[in-house]
């Protein structure tokens, strides 16, 4: 068991719990991350390691509440326990010293697991521009984290509420206007969001990498269901992923198989929230 030594609500329905979990924090690395299940009979849930402590032993997960699992998940208090946590999972970022000029990209949720990824790079003498794009400011999450592993930080909404009107790719655009000489651009976000970035940087041929989050069951490469189409190669985002290169992605089969449950999950959704 798993228990959980913080909750908190970082904006309506967006959930960050600390877990204890000191073997997992031990290894853990910026990109990699965990799967858990609420209960015995919880669907198994992969997210994203958004922060790692080592000395205290924990990990940190960040959650939208958007179906039935995460519903259960985000009932549980601070001193109750969540019932398995495997990890960490999959490839830990490319991080290296002196790789120039990064611009991390979090678009949404998908902030939280830039997080480690910025400070890594950070933490690696590199210079960190960082993105961070939310529908609007309520919303946005992990801003003072994020300035906080950052040279310079851009703030986008969808409506305008805060920072630069527009979506993501329209303050990386304005950075490349600029004449930004960008080493390489980490995306995380949703799938529609990645895609855009990717074909906004594209036609620059600025490396790009994303981290995909298919459908997952056993984290292991066994089951095959987190299959990605990467350039002409069958991938399993969990073992040889999350993290690909963007320009290569079948961005539209991920999402078509994104969708094959849609119908199960607004059932079982329906059915825990009566
Ligand atoms: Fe089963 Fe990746 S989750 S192969």
């Amino acid at each position: 068991m798993f228990k959980i030594l913080k909750k908190q609500v970082l904006s309506p329905g967006v959930l960050l719990f600390d877990l204890e979990a000191p073997r997992i924090a031990k290894k853990a690395e910026p990109g990699q991350f965990v799967i858990l299940r609420v209960n015995d009979e919880g669907e198994r849930v992969p997210l994203t390691i958004a922060d790692f402590n080592r000395e205290k032993g924990t990990i940190t997960i960040i959650f939208q509440e958007v179906g039935a699992s995460t519903q259960l998940l985000g009932a549980l208090n601070e001193g109750e326990s969540i019932l398995d946590l495997v990890g960490p999972l999959g490839k830990k970022t490319h991080i290296e010293p002196d790789m120039g000029t990064i611009v991390c990209i979090g678009g949404g949720i998908g902030v939280a697991p830039v997080y480690p990824i910025a400070r890594g790079l950070k933490q690696a003498g590199n210079k960190v521009i960082s993105i961070m794009g939310a529908k609007s400011k309520e919303i946005l999450i992990f801003e003072d984290e994020m300035k906080a592993v950052s040279d310079e930080v851009y703030v986008t909404t969808d409506d305008g509420s805060y920072g630069i009107k527009g979506f993501v790719t329209t303050a990386l655009q304005q950075l490349i206007d600029k004449g930004v000489k960008i080493a390489e651009v980490i995306a995380i976000g949703p799938v529609v969001m990645m895609r855009s970035v990717a074909e906004a940087t594209r036609p620059y041929g600025i490396p790009t990498v994303v981290s995909l989050n298919p459908i997952m069951v056993d984290g292991t490469g066994m089951c095959g269901g987190c299959r990605v189409q990467i350039g002409n190669e069958s991938k399993f985002a969990c073992v040889d992923g999350p993290e690909f290169d963007a320009h290569q992605v079948d961005f539209k089969g991920l999402m078509m198989r994104q969708r094959t449950y849609k119908t199960q999950e607004a059932q079982e959704k329906d059915h825990v929230c009566r």
